[in-house]
């Protein structure tokens, strides 16, 4: 198992370019399934989840390709309706083929994703949807088999804006009859991605980035060649890298409006933030000021994956800060390595309380997730000595080369196997 060793106490310093998003490209991904003709994906990141998501499409009968950073998809072969029992268990993001293998096959059987390492997500607003667009499903036992002969749209409540569950009602109804509207649907920018994505493939999908979605049914979509939006949270962890490190950087190739949430509470840091166009500028201080609160929210809110990261963060500011996690329940598994790295934290349900020290020391450390993982890194740079993060497959599902990336801007950080 690959290991990444960091020497802390170097700062971040130049430029870098940001990667295309991970969310916005795996829902892509699964909704490449709906047309028999190519898709390209332009700049999409090598990452594992994307690897696991094109496993999970050839299981289907579908070919897909790398053409230099372009993937090329075609699913004019597709004939299963089915996702294999292993690979569906093995890779959480199989729940979000149902909605387009139903859009194309008007069935679909996938077993129960089941719990995860950042609480128990459940797929109730999922199956709500789907009942309601007069999909008839079987739940017994661990398989959840789905039949859409007769797939009508609806009007869909959602009780929570789930990102997931919006994004497979919206696939699911692509080519139902009539319109779908959701309602309290989720407003990430990954989803409004997913809307123009699949309207260049010929959909009529219209208000998403706000909380009603109106799908109108068509009968066939074509091919695509489409660039996706950049990924908000790889961005947001190089600038939190730069801020603990107390160094600066210029993050290339975001959309800052993605990140205000973020950005705010990196300028109550102190830090000095500044964005122009598809650029984010950000200098650090000598000493960053501790944050009064941060909840995590849906979106615009401040996003539960970034909620590790900033909580690294705060370890080394000067004071208390507090976060709540309203998303995922059991998101803190990162908090007991960064306790064996010096850091004083105290969690109580939601709530993880971050008492500032002067600094952290090296630790051999295990990345339980992947934001996790990704907050150990964070955390390793801005230490003293050694700090060994095992359990690195994690970080490798979203993001590129971490690594290679953080030593091009000046990081003591290298990758051993
Ligand atoms: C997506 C993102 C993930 C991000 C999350 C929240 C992808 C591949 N993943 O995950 O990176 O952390 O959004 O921004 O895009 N819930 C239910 N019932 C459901 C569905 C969800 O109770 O049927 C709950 C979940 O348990 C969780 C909350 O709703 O507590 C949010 O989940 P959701 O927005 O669905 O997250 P994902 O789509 O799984």
């Amino acid at each position: 198992m690959d290991k990444l060793l960091v020497k802390g106490n170097k700062r971040i310093n130049g430029r870098m370019r940001n990667q295309t998003s991970k969310n916005a490209v795996l829902a892509m991904l699964a909704a490449s399934i709906l047309t028999d003709k190519e898709v390209i994906i332009r700049q999409c990141p090598k990452i594992t989840d994307v690897d696991n998501m094109a496993k999970i499409l050839v299981e289907l009968g579908c070919k897909v390709k790398w053409e230099g950073d372009s993937l090329v998809i075609d699913c004019s072969s597709a004939h299963r309706h089915e996702i294999p029992h292993s690979l569906a268990k093995e890779l959480r993001s199989s729940i979000f083929m149902l909605g387009p293998i139903l859009g194309r096959f008007h069935k679909a059987k996938v077993a129960y994703p089941g719990g995860c390492d950042i609480g128990i997500r459940p797929i109730d607003l999922h199956i709500k949807g789907f009942k309601a667009l007069n999909i008839d499903i079987d739940e017994s036992g661990d398989t959840i088999c789905c039949d859409g002969k007769d797939i009508k749209g609806n009007i869909i409540h959602l009780d929570f804006p789930s990102v997931g569950a919006t994004e497979n009602i919206m696939m699911a109804a692509v080519f139902a009859e009539g319109t779908t509207v959701i309602k309290n649907a989720a407003k990430e920018p990954e989803i409004a991605d997913l809307q123009n994505f699949i309207n260049a493939m010929g959909g009529k999908i219209s208000g998403a980035g706000s909380s009603t979605i109106e799908i109108e049914g068509v009968k066939k979509l074509g091919s695509v060649d489409y660039t996706p939006i950049s990924d908000r949270i790889v961005a947001g962890t190089y600038l939190i890298a730069a801020a603990i490190t107390g160094g600066s950087i210029e993050v290339e190739n975001c959309h800052p409006e993605h990140i205000y949430s973020l950005i705010t509470k990196l300028r109550e840091t102190t830090c000095k933030v500044e964005y122009f166009n598809d650029k984010i500028y950000l200098t650090a201080p000598k000493t960053l000021q501790s944050i009064h609160k941060i909840e995590t929210m849906p979106f615009p809110g401040f996003p539960t994956d970034l909620q590790a990261q900033i909580l690294a963060l705060m370890t080394v500011t000067n004071g208390t800060s507090l976060i709540v996690e309203n998303i995922f329940e059991t998101r803190y598994k990162h908090v007991a390595e960064l306790l064996k790295m010096g850091a004083k934290i105290t969690v109580k349900d939601r709530m993880a309380i971050v008492r500032g020290v002067p600094k952290l020391y090296g630790a051999n450390v295990y990345a339980y997730d992947l934001r996790g993982g990704a907050a150990l890194v964070m955390a390793g740079l801005a230490a003293d000595g050694l700090t060994q993060i095992n359990g690195i497959h994690h970080i490798d599902r979203g993001y590129e080369d971490l690594a290679g990336t953080l030593q091009s801007l000046g990081a003591d950080i290298k990758r051993i196997t």
